[in-house]
């Protein structure tokens, strides 16, 4: 049985596939389109998707769409006739999107005009927003049973949700309604902290620990926490409720509207503006916004541990990419096991949806959980050295055994290498497949790196990726991070030795690497440590200001745009 999963018309457009439940091939539209959060109908990554599964759209038996237009449909009326005015052009937006939902069929038969469009109509699911993170982090997890969360912005007029998973269903306990929203709220200091683009609230929480959280019981106000273990907006300070917030152009990119009233201008500030500096109150004003998150999930998972009594808890939605707070949650609440999936934003919706269709739809068994996240483009040596000899460009070809000295040499002289190897990454980071290497112990390796590729702000952090079997060694949590999902404290101890990683306030965004779901890039880092002591790489995004790079044309196009020392790909490799 095949399912195709899908995330359309909302930022991080994706697809993925299935085959009885085991996933084939999953990736961000982003990637070929080389638009960052390209929100329009992904078909080029249903295309790939397909190619991966070896099929045609004909043999898709069902195709699930992470998007029901009339989920919560009541609350929707009844909030435009609360809100008349703005609040109708934000109703009126969201239902032109909803009618695109609604001709899904057409855009599919304009990817094959042999389709039947009645066919496809009847083979087409729409899963709820929340349904859909809920299902990609629970029936991907190893658990049998879980509390499961979801948490973002906004999806489907919802922005929070809990539920309970047993075995290949799930039943939800809880949500939150627009615009009461954890995500808006940390959008909205975003933006008045100066990072106007959607996806900006990161540089938040890698600014955070420059600050002390001073303003935590200001923001209380804002951040209502509910007794019921969930939580309200003060609307005061919001501008969501009465106008647009997310709009795609035709261009595709998410744009979001300013979201603060000048109540909160009054309260905490003018925005900054793009040239002011970072002052140490921006830097404040950051740490208490990202402590106030970390302690909001924490009421809603304690209140959800009580009342479920489990031990598991499976995270999804935009809020579960804070790394932060996910290094903290067993450390501060009673569950014991997380499980967060590599996408757990949006483009996860594709996965999540068809997860959905498969275990709680039609009551199929689960499959393993998912631990790998390289599910998306893949290149042989072969089809490589054709496109570097339609180039011209001059390379050589390693055997296994030659590659990794060769590698490792360079990053101990102080290079920057380009890492191209295996399937591309699903979601956001970079594990290793599409990545930038440097050397750890290199004091400068930050500045090194954002002269030479990435000129990003100076006060964000670069991640380790760490042998799994060093975990503990070298941190003060021992846990497996598969996706670099969760932020831990270093030992103080190895700080000084690992300086290009260890953010201001001595923690790092870990991944553990495993040598069965990452051989090669295992290996690599394994002849690093064999040479050097240290079991750990920097590990950077494959990228210059665009999203991760998808083939090898985009890698040797960022290499050779920037001033990077070294390309591998694959076994082929490129020096200056
Ligand atoms: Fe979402």
């Amino acid at each position: 049985m095949i399912i195709l999963g899908i995330n359309a018309y909302h930022a991080d457009s994706s697809a993925a596939i299935f085959r009885d439940g085991v996933l084939i091939a999953a990736t961000e539209e982003e990637r070929f389109r080389r638009v960052k959060h390209w929100a329009g109908f992904p078909s080029q990554a249903i295309g790939f998707c397909l190619k991966e599964a070896g099929i045609s759209l004909h043999e898709v038996d069902h195709i699930a769409i992470g998007r029901d237009p009339y989920a919560k449909l009541a609350r929707k009326i009844l909030f435009l006739m609360k809100n008349p005015g703005g609040g109708f052009r934000a109703v009126m937006d969201r239902l032109a999107n909803a009618k695109k939902v609604a001709s899904l069929a057409e855009e599919f038969k304009s990817l094959d005009s042999s389709l039947d469009e009645k066919i496809i109509k009847s083979r087409i699911h729409h899963v709820e927003h929340h349904r859909s993170h809920l299902a990609s982090a629970f029936f991907a997890s190893p658990f049998e049973e879980a509390a499961i969360l979801s948490i973002d912005g906004s999806g489907d007029f919802t922005t929070t949700m809990t539920a309970v998973g047993r075995g290949n269903q799930m039943e939800v306990l809880d949500s939150v309604d627009f615009p009461d929203s954890v995500g808006l709220f940390y959008t909205a200091f975003t933006q008045l902290l100066g990072f106007p683009h959607y996806g900006d609230e990161y540089k938040v929480m890698g600014l955070a620990p420059y600050g002390d959280p001073k303003y935590v019981d200001q923001l209380k106000e804002v951040l209502v926490f509910d007794s019921n273990g969930m939580f309200h907006l003060n609307q005061k300070y919001f501008r969501s409720a009465k106008s647009g917030i997310i709009s795609y152009g035709e261009d595709h990119i998410p744009v979001v509207a300013p979201l603060f009233t000048d109540y909160m201008i009054d309260k905490f500030g003018a925005e900054r503006k793009r040239d002011e500096p970072l002052t140490q109150y921006h830097k404040d004003l950051g740490a208490s916004v990202q402590r106030i998150t970390e302690l909001l999930i924490f009421h809603i998972l304690n209140a959800l541990q009580k009342k479920t009594g489990l031990k598991n808890i499976c995270i999804a939605g935009g809020v579960a990419q804070n790394s932060v707070a996910n290094g903290k949650l067993t450390r501060n609440t009673a569950f014991e096991k997380i499980y967060i999936p590599s996408a757990g934003h949006d483009a996860g919706i594709s996965m999540g949806s068809a997860l959905y269709v498969y275990n709680q739809v039609l009551k199929q068994p689960r499959q393993l959980p998912q631990y790998s996240a390289f599910t998306g483009s893949r290149f042989s040596n072969e089809e490589i050295e054709t496109y570097l000899q339609s180039r011209g460009i001059t390379y050589i070809r390693y055997t296994e055994n030659e590659i990794y000295d060769i590698i490792t040499k360079q990053l101990i002289d102080s290079g920057v290498v380009g890492w191209f190897s295996g399937r591309a990454e699903f979601g956001p980071r970079a594990l290793g497949a599409r990545s930038i290497i440097a050397d750890p112990r290199r004091a400068d390796a930050k500045d090194l790196l954002n002269s030479k590729i990435k000129r990003r702000e100076s006060f964000r952090p670069f991640a380790p990726s760490i042998l799994k079997e060093y975990v503990g060694e070298y941190f003060e949590v021992t846990d497996d991070v598969p996706f670099m999902e969760k932020v831990f404290p270093i030992r103080k101890e190895k700080q000084s030795l690992i300086p290009a990683v260890t953010h201001v306030d001595g923690t790092g965004r870990l991944q553990s690497v495993d040598r069965n779901t990452a051989p090669r890039y295992y290996q690599l880092i394994e002849t690093f440590r064999q040479k050097t002591g240290i079991p750990i790489l920097l590990n950077t995004s494959f990228n210059e200001n665009e999203p991760i790079v998808n083939s090898p044309e985009h890698a040797l196009d960022c290499f050779l745009r920037t001033n990077m020392d070294m390309l591998v790909l694959e076994n082929c490799v490129i020096t200056r």
